[in-house]
């Protein structure tokens, strides 16, 4: 099997490399050989490489910045889905593509269901909703296109809340931590084994065009560095932690307005994948274990 993956540097990409089956060929072009914003070539590259499966982790994930530079966000995160779309419709390749709980408001106070309609508040949440939509309305067999939603992702590498975190913990007194914004980290292990377990499962059965993944349980972003800073302490990463006080989201502006509540239901994609979500704080540990591995602390 032939897989084209964007966005192979990043914390999913690297994660979904890591994992890969054996007896998969995996294409990841990276930025230099396959540039997003250019539709042109997302299409060009697909007609000739003809993979069997796109996986589209590549986007614009600067979800501040994305509210000055409206039209590169919406050329990587709309427009080359789209040409993804449009390429496979000719190539009879297989589509999983990830997006985000950013599409949804955050004005409700139970889980989204994948079938909720999209209300994005940012930029960043506008052009991953816009490329949903392009998908659907493109694609001409719509088993060829699955969608994955996700939140919070975490994971030892790259730029993260929790690598963030690690560093004010080891050196601050006291953190000041958004208490408002309800959702739950997702850990880029768990979420590459679901995304690989999708391609697998494709073979045998129709999934739905949308899919939605997390960890387990529910946390604010203040829950998140308590819990770093805890297990940090623990497992001798920092010597320290500091002390986290909660603050309003309207104590700590930023450009882009992020949903107050945007926990994704996951049942569906449990059930029909036969996999658990594991805690978040579990996952953080196993997370911040590895990062203490790789730093050989
Ligand atoms: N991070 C989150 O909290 C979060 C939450 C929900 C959903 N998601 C979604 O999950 C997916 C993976 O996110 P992530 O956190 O792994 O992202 P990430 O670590 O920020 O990595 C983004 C990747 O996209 C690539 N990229 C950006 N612009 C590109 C362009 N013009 N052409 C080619 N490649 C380009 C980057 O390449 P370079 O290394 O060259 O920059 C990098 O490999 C994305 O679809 C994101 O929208 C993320």
């Amino acid at each position: 099997m032939k897989i084209l993956l964007t966005g192979g540097s990043g914390q999913l990409g690297q994660e979904i490399l890591k994992q890969k089956p054996r007896g998969i060929e995996i294409f990841n072009p990276g930025r230099n050989k396959l540039d997003l914003s250019d539709s042109k070539s997302c299409i060009k590259t697909v007609l000739d490489l003809k993979p069997d499966w796109i996986i589209n982790c590549a986007a614009y994930t600067q979800v501040d910045d994305a509210e000055k530079n409206i039209q590169l966000s919406r050329r990587i995160n709309s427009d080359a889905p789209a040409a993804f779309t449009e390429a496979i419709n000719e190539t009879n390749s297989k589509l999983l593509h990830i997006s985000t709980d950013f599409v949804f408001d955050g004005n409700q106070n139970f889980p989204y269901r994948e079938n909720q309609t999209r209300k994005p508040l940012s930029q960043y949440g506008a052009s991953k909703a816009l490329g949903e939509e392009l998908i659907k309305k493109n694609i001409q067999n719509i088993d060829n296109a699955t969608i994955l939603r996700t939140s919070w992702v975490i994971s030892p590498r790259g730029k993260n809340f929790i690598l963030t975190m690690l560093k004010l913990h080891s050196e601050k007194e006291f953190i000041k931590v958004v208490s408002d914004q309800i959702g739950c980290p997702t850990s880029t292990r768990d979420l590459a084994k679901v995304c690989w377990k999708i391609i697998k499962l494709k073979k045998e059965k129709k999934l739905p065009f949308i899919l939605h993944w997390t960890d387990a349980g529910v946390a604010s972003w203040f829950d998140i560095a308590v819990s770093v800073g805890e297990i940090a302490k623990e497992l001798g990463i920092n010597k320290k932690e500091a002390i986290v006080l909660p603050i309003n989201t309207c104590e700590y502006p930023t450009p882009a307005q992020r949903p107050k509540y945007s926990l994704l239901n996951t049942t569906n994609t449990s059930d029909l994948l036969n996999i658990q979500p594991i805690h978040w704080r579990k996952n953080l540990r196993s997370i911040l274990i590895e990062y203490k591995n790789s730093k050989k602390i």
